[in-house]
């Protein structure tokens, strides 16, 4: 028997009733109130046609006939919401899914980690320093980084002015991509300043011009320009952790019959707070957008059946999203495993790869970094595992940015521990640079050896 789309027993706020992990207290529960009612009247930030859209695009990448990119910072700043920064990101996600589309000859459905990605999960609900314990710094949206009890006290506000930073975020995208930004025709207007100092500069350009020829040979022959490729989709994720913020926004649409998130296309439930009784999978299970879950080495084969019977009891195609990070030296004990319980259920997931957050280490100077060569080699371990079980590996989640930083070590460039000093930027987690990015876009459409069998 088939269950009803939305749980009859399910409404946005029944969370409530459940232990929500990594969420912040607020001393003042009206001003909290408050914020979510004054969030709660504003208008949506996407609409249910992208989220369908995405859906379907996400089952096509289920089926094979698609490929997923999700990748953006770990966390967003409200500072970093600046034209400059919100160009780099979008450049460099065209421009990997450009590499990956002419590789992997499917179409790349482009996912930012971006327009709302401002809460993080913190391992501890306060931070020490020199004998004074604060509450955690927890994103953007809650409270501030600088280490002052004011700072750190959550702000309820905080949530509109994030609300109000991914609304301008995604404008500005669409408005670049509307205004053929994205144009497949002149992908020179991604280039990013310093493509040309790259050692991957040439294979780049090569590739650009490939498509280019490809594109004129085509237009040649059937005797008009493609119009299709002067536009292309962009959607948005951020990890659904926050409830307040995901609540605020869930709204019913008659005509759908359903209940959508409409703060972002795809959210994800992380790793620390997909515990099956709690309140994260409680408000995710009556939502219709297409959702992710990270499964990382302490997820057991019973409950991950378990949030595939709660969060997709239709098996409906494009639903949900199963992100694994079990880093490099546990991808293969873990993941076949995780494939056959999934299996076992009869469930369709599509198979998405985070190779970044299983391969986090700290460095001796305190540096939170990830090397390259282990990134590398956890996707390339999970392509080769879902190929030899016959499932389909259909996207890569990365953490990246379109900036040259030095935060990950290794890749083209040969980045050392001694080089993490010179532009380490993140608030959270390391990211890709540029040109790792590009590299890690490169193998995975072959261009590169992924398939380094020393490693
Ligand atoms: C993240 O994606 O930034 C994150 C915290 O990941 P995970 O939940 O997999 O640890
Ligand atoms: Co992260």
């Amino acid at each position: 028997m088939t269950q009803p789309l939305t749980p009859t027993d399910w409404h946005p706020a029944s969370w409530h009733t459940r232990e929500a992990a990594q969420q912040p207290t607020y001393k003042d529960r009206n001003a909290l109130e408050g914020a979510v009612a004054q969030l709660a009247a504003l208008p949506p930030i996407v609409t249910t046609w992208e989220i369908e859209g995405l859906k379907e695009q996400l089952a096509a990448a289920q089926r094979g006939d698609a490929f997923l990119l999700q990748g953006g910072d770990c966390a967003e700043s409200f500072d970093a919401c600046t034209s400059d920064n919100v160009v780099q990101q979008l450049k460099i996600l065209l421009q990997m899914s450009l590499v990956m589309l002419v590789g992997l000859k499917k179409p790349v459905i482009r996912v930012g980690r971006m327009a709302g990605q401002y809460a993080k999960p913190r391992s501890a609900d306060f931070e020490t320093r020199d004998g004074v314990s604060l509450p955690s710094y927890r994103g953007d949206i809650i409270n501030r980084n600088a280490f002052t009890a004011e700072d750190r006290e959550p702000d309820p506000q905080l949530m509109l002015r994030g609300y109000e930073r991914a609304a301008l975020t995604l404008n500005f995208v669409r408005s670049l991509i509307d205004g053929g930004f994205a144009d497949l025709h002149h992908p020179e207007n991604w280039d990013l300043d310093f493509v040309g100092g790259s050692p991957l500069a040439a294979e780049y350009h090569q590739l650009v011009r490939q498509v280019s020829d490809s594109l004129k040979f085509f237009e040649a022959i059937v005797g008009e320009p493609m119009h299709r490729t002067h536009r292309v989709n962009f959607y948005a994720s951020h990890e659904g952790l926050h409830l307040p913020y995901e609540q605020a926004q869930t709204r019913f649409l008659p005509h759908r019959k359903r209940w959508y998130n409409l703060t972002t296309h795809y959210p994800w439930i992380g790793m620390r707070t997909a515990d099956l009784a709690g309140a994260h999978i409680e408000y995710f299970r009556g939502i219709a957008n297409p959702i992710a879950v990270k499964v990382g080495t302490g997820v057991s084969d019973e409950h991950l059946q378990g949030l595939i019977g709660v969060l997709n009891p239709n098996n409906e195609p494009g639903r949900l999203t199963l992100i694994t990070r079990f880093g490099v030296k546990q991808v293969e004990e873990h993941l076949p495993r995780v494939i056959k319980a999934v299996r076992n259920v009869g469930a369709q997931v599509l198979w998405v790869c985070d190779p970044m957050h299983g391969n986090t280490e700290t460095t001796a100077e305190g540096y939170k970094t990830r090397r390259f060569d282990n990134i590398r080699n956890e996707l390339r371990l999970a392509f080769k595992i879902h190929q030899q079980m016959g499932s389909y590996l259909g996207g890569v989640h990365l953490e990246l940015t379109g900036g040259d930083v030095t935060e990950c070590i290794g890749g083209a460039r040969g980045l050392k521990e001694s080089d993490l000093a010179r532009a380490y930027k993140t608030q959270v987690d390391p990211r890709l640079n540029y040109e790792q990015a590009m590299e890690i876009a490169m193998l995975i459409a072959g261009r590169l050896r992924l398939h380094d069998e020393t490693a």
